[in-house]
């Protein structure tokens, strides 16, 4: 019986149950953001890794395309036009060396890497089939490949037992192995059917990217138990130098190895997708402009079939084309960026370094993994009306750093990921006068 007709169906009601998350951004939504002139009381906001450092660059390269309206008012198939392809391609093989040549059919557009999570989780898994994700990761994973699929995860923790486990180096790739293998009989034994693992690499919001051997072992394993490897490589350029924080340990630390470049026996290449966009390393998040890049031309139809509601628009795809065909520009905007990404990420180490707030090191992405941990000490009670009533201490805390004006994501455990772009660091309040 249906007790009310108005309602949304079951799967949009589960959607809207209360999420702690969704609730607090939309508290930090209603406050107004944080400007040195106007607004110095306001909302700090370090929960996005949005990438400002080349903004006056990037403007004046697409005021420079001088594009005309009958250059974008007309449409492009819903996964872009077979330029941008063909420029996707291109910057594919030039930048993330390949194995296997891509050619402009291995790559299909949406709007954002977002879209294409789901879209691949639609086309990937079938109801109640599942993907396994090693922890901790990018937040809104499980989001955006379950709203609307009814899909399982299985975690691999890898921050459980030990809470600085290197997952990325290769000398624990043996180690890493294993603990996918336990968390795939598990998986068998509950009567869950895994069909993909899903890496990101460089890891949000570690900032690590994974050694090629742990590539090729990860796999491996997928090749064993006949699993689709999917690798979100939003962050491949986003690397920093080696010194950045002058730390001993990051010269050990691995550049990023992409998944397409891996090649060894008993791996499919068609059991490897790559996804890739433009919103991280480029800045250019408004654009909604993502890149899946597979060989496998079944998947890609399957995913193409579902394409029109995020279809590409015109403009995105004429802007990103040309910006990809411009090879002397973006190879020159690359090495600029990555040079203001190491000074942001020295200037963050150390201002964490001087609060003696602990981090872990890392050499890629938009943000720092920050231990919050000792501060928890002072949530342990149950919640209240101003930090969430049911709330664990890792939300109270998080709830009560928005109410002194810094937004930051909590993890499902003790520590933080910071964005260390959103503002230059010495702008932050101090967040050790807890
Ligand atoms: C790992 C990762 N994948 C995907 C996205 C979303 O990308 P897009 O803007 O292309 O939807 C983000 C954004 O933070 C991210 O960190």
């Amino acid at each position: 019986m249906i007790l009310n007709p108005s309602l949304p169906s079951k799967r949009g009601l589960a959607n809207i149950t209360r999420d702690l998350m969704m609730d607090l951004s939309r508290e930090a939504e209603a406050m107004p953001p944080y400007n040195r002139q106007t607004t110095p009381d306001g909302l700090v906001d370090l929960t996005s890794s949005l990438n400002d450092l080349m903004q006056n660059e990037m403007q004046s390269y697409i005021l420079s395309l001088n594009m005309q309206p009958e250059d974008y008012l007309s449409f492009v198939p819903p996964p872009g036009s077979s330029s941008l392809a063909k420029a996707v391609a291109d910057f594919i093989n030039l930048n993330f060396n390949p194995s296997q040549n891509i050619r402009p059919e291995h790559i299909m557009g949406a709007n954002g890497v977002s879209s294409l999570l789901d879209i691949l989780s639609f086309s990937v898994c079938d109801p109640g089939e599942a993907i396994m994700l090693a922890t901790p990761n990018y937040g809104m994973f499980k989001h955006d490949m379950q709203s609307r699929n009814d899909i399982r995860f299985v975690d691999v923790e890898c921050d459980l037992e030990d809470k600085y486990f290197d997952r990325f180096t290769a000398s624990n790739a043996d180690a890493l192995v294993e603990k996918y293998e336990v968390a795939y009989m598990k998986a068998c034994e509950d009567g869950i059917r895994i069909r993909a693992i899903l890496l990101c690499n460089p890891c949000n919001p570690l900032g690590r990217c994974y050694s090629r051997h742990t590539l090729e072992r990860l796999a491996q394993f997928c090749g064993r138990r006949g699993l689709h490897l999917i690798s979100d490589e939003i962050y491949a350029l986003s690397a920093i130098h080696p010194n950045a924080n002058g730390s001993t340990r990051e010269s050990t630390m691995e550049s990023f190895t992409s998944a397409l470049s891996i090649s060894i026996e008993g791996i499919d290449t068609n059991m490897v997708h790559v996804l890739y966009g433009c919103s991280k390393d480029f800045g250019l998040s408004a654009l909604r402009l993502g890149f899946l890049i597979t060989q496998n031309v079944i998947l890609k139809e399957s995913c193409r079939r579902i394409s029109v509601p995020t279809w590409v628009t015109t403009f995105s795809d004429r802007i990103f084309t040309a910006f990809l065909n411009d090879r002397d520009f973006h190879s020159s905007y690359i090495r600029q960026y990555q040079i203001k990404l190491s000074e942001a990420h020295t200037l963050t180490t150390t201002f964490l370094q001087e609060h003696a707030i602990p981090f872990s090191p890392s050499n890629a992405g938009l943000f720092l993994w920050i231990d919050l941990s000792s501060s928890l000490r002072y949530f342990q009670g149950p919640g209240n009306e101003a930090n969430g009533e049911d709330a664990s201490p890792e939300m109270q805390l998080t709830r009560y750093l928005l109410k002194q004006g810094v937004y930051l994501n909590p993890s499902e455990r003790e520590d933080f990921a910071l964005s260390i772009l959103k503002l230059p660091i010495h702008e932050i309040r101090d967040l050790s006068d807890l």
